[in-house]
Parts: C-alpha cells; sequence; structure tokens
C-alpha cells in the first residue's frame, strides 16, 4: 500500500496503477471505525484497486464546530486501510488541498443542503461536495463508496454526480450498528455510559416506525416519536427515498436526529409504508 501526501502524487498513482479493472474510492476523515472498514471490504471485494482519502475538510464545519476536536488516528487508519487491502492512501495536508484559503469556487447542493441536517449546519454540505467533487476529480475512480448513516450527504453526491455528469457510480452501505443498535459513528467516542444508554432510543424508535409502516405516515412518526424519550430531538422526519415529501405508500426513509448531552447523534432506516 502506497501513502502519497500531494495531490500531485495521487495523479500520478492513480495513473499508475496496474489494473484493468474497476478503481475504487473510499473518502474519509479518518478515525476508522467498522463502518469505514466496511465500506473498505465493499470497494475491495467489488474493484481491482481501491483508493482511500484521509482529510478532515476544514469547509464541512461551522464556526461552533470545534475542528480540532475531531478524533485523528492516522497510525491506526493507515494499519486499517492496509488490513482491508487499500491500494493507494491519500492523506494530504489543509495547506495541501486550500494552500490559498478557503476555495472561491465551490459546489452548491441546491434547497436540499439547506434542510434537515443543512438547518443545524448551514454551510456543511457546501463543503461536503466541494472536498468530494474535487476528490472525484484527483482519484477519477469507477465506483465511489459511502455509508448510508449520513444519508443526506448521500443523496446530495448522487445528485451533484448526477447532474454534473461526474461518471462515477456512487455505492450506498448499510449502517453498521454497534450490538445494542447504536449506529457507528466517530462521535460515539464522545458519550458516557449512560448517554450511550439513552441514545439507544434513536434505534428503537426507527424500529418502532419500521413495525409501523403498514399503518402509513403518521402511524411510523407516531410510534416513533414514542420512543424518543430522554433526547434532545432536532427532527424525526419521514421522506420518500430521495429526500422530497414522503409517499402515500412504498419505499420511505425515516430520519433523526438528537443530541445526548454534548453529542448530536443522526440516524435513518428505510421504511415501506402502508404495505404489510
Ligand atoms: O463522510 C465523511 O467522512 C465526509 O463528509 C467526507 C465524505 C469524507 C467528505 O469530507
Amino acid at each position: 500500500m502506497r501513502v502519497v501526501r500531494t495531490r500531485q502524487e495521487l495523479i500520478q498513482a492513480r495513473a499508475g496503477l496496474p489494473v484493468a479493472g474497476p478503481v475504487g474510492f473510499v473518502p474519509t476523515m479518518g478515525a476508522l471505525h467498522a463502518g469505514h472498514r466496511a465500506l473498505l471490504e465493499s470497494a475491495s471485494a467489488d474493484c481491482d484497486a481501491v483508493l482511500v482519502s484521509i482529510f478532515v475538510n476544514p469547509l464541512q464545519f461551522g464556526p461552533n464546530e470545534d475542528i480540532d476536536r475531531y478524533p485523528r488516528a492516522l497510525d491506526e487508519d493507515l494499519a486499517a486501510c492496509r488490513a482491508a487491502g487499500s491500494t493507494v492512501v491519500f492523506a494530504p495536508s489543509v495547506a495541501e488541498m486550500y494552500p490559498t484559503g478557503p476555495p472561491r469556487t465551490a459546489v452548491d447542493p441546491g434547497p436540499l443542503g439547506a434542510e434537515l441536517e443543512g438547518q443545524v449546519r448551514p454551510e456543511h454540505f457546501r463543503g461536503v461536495l466541494t472536498i468530494v467533487a474535487r476528490l472525484l476529480q484527483l482519484a477519477r475512480p469507477d465506483a465511489a463508496y459511502f455509508g448510508e448513516k449520513d444519508y443526506q450527504q448521500l443523496v446530495l453526491i448522487r445528485q451533484m454526480v448526477d447532474e454534473l455528469d461526474m461518471g462515477v457510480r456512487i455505492i450506498g452501505c448499510p449502517t453498521v450498528r454497534e450490538p445494542g443498535g447504536l449506529a457507528l459513528s466517530s462521535r460515539n467516542r464522545y458519550l458516557s455510559a449512560p448517554e450511550r444508554e439513552r441514545a439507544g432510543s434513536l434505534i428503537r424508535a426507527l424500529r418502532a416506525g419500521v413495525a409501523a409502516g403498514p399503518g402509513g405516515a403518521e402511524a411510523v412518526l407516531n410510534a416513533a416519536r414514542g420512543c424518543l424519550t430522554d433526547l434532545e430531538v432536532d427532527y424525526l422526519t419521514l421522506r420518500a427515498p430521495d429526500l422530497g415529501p414522503a409517499p402515500e405508500r412504498g419505499p420511505a426513509r425515516l430520519l433523526v436526529a438528537a443530541r445526548v448531552g454534548t453529542t448530536r447523534l443522526i440516524d435513518n432506516i428505510p421504511v415501506l409504508l402502508g404495505e404489510a
């Protein structure tokens, strides 16, 4: 496995890959956990070579979000990438990616970027799409892998790739959960034992919503809401799979965001509405 630090090195490493088959790409911000390992393994299973990026992107952090508090563990991350059979890891510095400060050119996520997570984190998706577009441009993969845990991010990346004709397949991978059901996230490390217990009500709410699916949207939201005790809920919403308005029947997505102490958690699940 090769580790490269500059954009030029990545371009050269990509051009020199001795593979005829598909090249996969897994963009990350490091602090890799089993959810990331599942992305690396999916990419390795599908592709002849796997590129990984590890970059804590300042552009997607708001003024009230402490980027310095974001966990960093490069040595462990490189070991995880090596163990998963990755081919190249791109780990640039902030100065390498933004040599003249925040870029003047950015990707506008459109109206969906201002909803849900975008209501609490106004510039977040603009920052995510801008770095993902650049990384895709540098890595030129055939397929890129993202977790369904950050469902709105996944939908917006699909939208960008589709509307800007970026010619890469976006693969959404199922959320990996702790045995108790808590979705894996680098933020879980901030939860105390009692907070972790309380956070369990997120997945209980989502599963209650799924069970109520045959009764329709109102039944789903009521069932889920009933489980969200002891948390400060930012939103609980039922949408179409593309995050447009929920249909009356058929596939939908139930999404929740809540604060447990000072830690903000998000989760989501597919729901089938109006069908037993
Ligand atoms: O999901 C993440 O880890 C980040 O938002 C991403 C896609 C790597 C962009 O910085």
